[in-house]
């Protein structure tokens, strides 16, 4: 099995969440790509995936990942496990927390791939997020507050990415 992360950044913030992921896998077991830099066919390389995008602009979908963005509607998941990181601001934009997860997740789940990462909303304040569960329990993949809660990302990094190695063997 292969596993990869893409992730697209502004200011540095996923860059930095995806290096630590990269850390916790190994970098020989786990590749990162930035999506600037890198052709999204490189996807189909992969069994195993990590997407992670941050939310700018009002509930808008990070820069790099707007110039790729309908690339992702000619992917095809069959068969690939995949799970979602977003980066967000929960207080300074409280209606449209991690949005940009939930919109990717929503593009890449209905071409047939087996999502895991859920994690509990519990611990955050916001008032809307379109990377939340149809239960609103749990978002859809882990969300880091690196603006507001910074001092628990470490935590919550550790914790899922122990969660999704054992969710990828599973699935
Ligand atoms: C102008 C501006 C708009 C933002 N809009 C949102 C938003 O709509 N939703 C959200 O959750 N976070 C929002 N954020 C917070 C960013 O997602 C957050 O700072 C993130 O860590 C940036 O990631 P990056 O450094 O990888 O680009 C915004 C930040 C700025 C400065």
């Amino acid at each position: 099995m292969s596993l990869a992360i893409f992730y697209g950044t502004t200011t540095g913030n996923t860059g930095d969440i995806a290096v630590k992921v990269q850390e916790f896998f190994g970098a020989n077991e786990c590749e990162i790509f930035d999506v600037k830099d890198t052709s999204l066919s490189q996807v189909a390389t992969y069994d195993q995936l990590i997407f992670a995008i941050p939310t700018w602009d009002y509930g808008e979908v990070q820069e790099d990942w707007l110039e790729i963005w309908d690339e992702v509607d000619n992917l095809d998941f069959t068969g690939k496990t995949v799970a979602f990181i977003g980066l967000g601001d929960q207080y300074g934009y409280a209606e449209w927390f991690v949005d940009a997860m939930g919109m990717l997740h929503d593009k890449i789940k209905p071409r047939g791939a087996t999502i895991v990462g859920h994690w509990p909303a519990q611990g955050y304040e916001f008032d809307e997020s379109k990377a939340l569960t149809a239960d609103k329990k749990h978002f859809i993949g882990l969300a880091i507050d690196e603006d507001c809660q910074r001092e628990l990302t470490e935590d919550r990094l550790n914790e899922w990415c122990s969660q999704v190695m054992v969710e990828f063997v599973a699935a």
